[in-house]
């Protein structure tokens, strides 16, 4: 019914996997903006991003905001929270908003899975390619469905575990090699773990593209499946 892909782990598992997860991100965060443009330009992943933050308003948390890859491309006058677990990731996130002029973006080391805000507190949020790397995916995102507003948005770009079977067998066998390099598993399905208003799914091949309304929840259960008012589209 669930995450294809590995289970989540919990408790001290949890911690120790986020802990070396963490470690990773801030070794590699001189190292991300090299790695990840070539993939994004390729991947036509900026354009999901621009697609997707073109429906970011109000107060908006971007979480896993990284070395602020999606900063340029959110609409003029929002009020933005950014959060990541690595510090590094952060100290560059927030180098990059000083150049854009974009100076009073909120930037908070905090774990997606214990977010330090009230419950309602976000207009909009945002994760893009976070649900890969968290040890926990499904605990963020019932903290995304605590956070937002009850008339907000969860705007998520993240990539999942191809359906066809050749693909899927290859996402699982590469998949240990790009959690060791990058801390990414390419074989989890975040999708499944979204149910209630699911406004939108735009499906690619590995890619999906979901706004939904809160309460975005964590139980996954076999309603998670997309109903008919959901649109669906392939790129
Ligand atoms: C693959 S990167 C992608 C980031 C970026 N959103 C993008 O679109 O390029 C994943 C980011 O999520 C962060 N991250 C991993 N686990 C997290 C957690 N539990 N809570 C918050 N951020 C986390 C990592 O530090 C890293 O910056």
């Amino acid at each position: 019914m669930i995450a294809t892909g590995p289970t989540p782990c919990v408790g001290a598992e949890r911690d120790r996997e986020q802990a070396g997860t963490t470690r990773r991100y801030d070794r590699n965060a001189f190292l991300y903006d090299l790695y990840d443009q070539p993939m994004d330009l390729l991947g036509g992943v900026r354009r999901r991003r621009r697609r997707m933050l073109a429906h970011a308003g109000g107060r908006v948390l971007e979480v896993g905001v990284v070395t602020g890859r999606n900063l340029d491309l959110y609409p003029a006058g929002l009020d933005l929270t950014g959060i990541d677990v690595s510090e590094r990731m952060l100290a560059r996130a927030r180098r990059r908003a000083r150049r854009l002029e974009m100076p009073t973006i909120v930037f908070d080391q905090a774990d997606i899975g214990r977010l330090p805000y009230p419950d309602a507190t976000f207009d909009t949020i945002v994760a893009t390619c976070v649900f890969c790397s968290a040890a926990d995916p499904i605990a963020g995102l019932a903290e995304l469905a605590r956070v937002v507003r009850g008339d907000g948005e969860v705007l998520l770009v993240e990539h999942v575990r191809p359906r066809s079977r050749p693909l899927g067998w290859l996402a699982d066998r590469l998949n240990p090699v790009i959690v060791g390099l990058i801390s990414a598993n390419i074989n989890r399905c975040p999708e499944d773990n979204v149910i209630a208003d699911v406004l939108d799914v735009r499906r690619g091949v590995v890619w999906r593209e979901i706004r939904a309304r809160s309460p975005v929840s964590a139980t996954a259960t076999e309603e998670s499946a997309p109903t008919p008012q959901n649109k669906e589209a392939r790129t």
